[in-house]
């Protein structure tokens, strides 16, 4: 990954799809490789307004739909000057879980006046990825790994929602440019590998272009 800028990379999947082991594997095998990497996650619970996702997430307090919703983008709004300014500088960023999440989670809830456009709103401006890894796991095999449902969202039937929700969201003119399905009911290997190959085609592609950073 030459380029002029770094990558914005995302990850994004139900609760218990490998994100996260893959997200450092990943960033792990690049920075071997003498990439300059960032790694970041959302929500960021350590901010004064991740501290109020972390308690609504673990149930200590309630929050209104539209209010949780909001947070948790401005949770990522806190954040993106320093994405911006990590890629310019040409550091890749690469994310565990990022807008798609703000959007299909929310909208999972069915409350009446958060349709996936409505969700969608306080997301536009913010860096746009690159590349989009949605790591593909239906939410029985989900639900069948470790540790499932501790957090607010980590039942059955919501994360089934949030799975069709991922679906139609790809369907969006730019999520769809940015989508790569994974299928995620493979070997931490396996995966690993073929993420490899999909961030390896995006960055050579990027190389190509060399686009300017998009915003959503
Ligand atoms: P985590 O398990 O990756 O830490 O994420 C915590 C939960 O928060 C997970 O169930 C997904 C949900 N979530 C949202 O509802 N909106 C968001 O914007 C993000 C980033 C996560
Ligand atoms: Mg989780």
């Amino acid at each position: 990954m030459k380029g002029t800028r770094g990558m914005l990379v995302v990850f994004e999947g139900l609760d218990r799809s490998g994100k996260s082991t893959q997200c450092e594997k990943l960033v792990q095998t690049l920075r071997n490789e003498g990439e300059r990497v960032e790694h970041m996650r959302f929500p960021n619970r350590t901010t004064p307004v991740g501290q109020i996702i972390n308690n609504y997430l673990t149930g200590e307090i309630q929050q209104e739909d539209h209010v949780i919703h909001l947070l948790f983008s401005a949770n990522r709004w806190e954040s993106a000057q320093a994405i911006e300014n990590h890629i310019k500088s040409g550091t890749t960023v690469i994310i565990d879980r990022y807008s798609y999440s703000g959007c299909v989670y929310s909208a999972a809830k069915q409350n009446k006046t958060m349709d996936l456009a409505w969700c969608r709103h306080p997301e536009e401006g913010l860096p746009r990825p690159d590349l989009c890894l949605f790591l593909d796991l239906s939410s029985e095999e989900a639900a069948k790994r470790g540790g499932f449902g501790t957090e607010r969202y980590e039942k059955q039937d919501l994360q089934a929602r949030v799975r069709d929700l991922y679906a139609e969201m790809g369907q969006h003119p730019e999520e769809r440019e940015d989508i790569v399905v994974i299928n995620a009911g493979r070997s931490i290997e396996e995966l690993q590998r073929d993420i490899l190959k999909v961030v390896q085609v995006s960055s050579r592609q990027l190389d190509t272009h060399g686009r300017e950073l998009r915003r959503m």
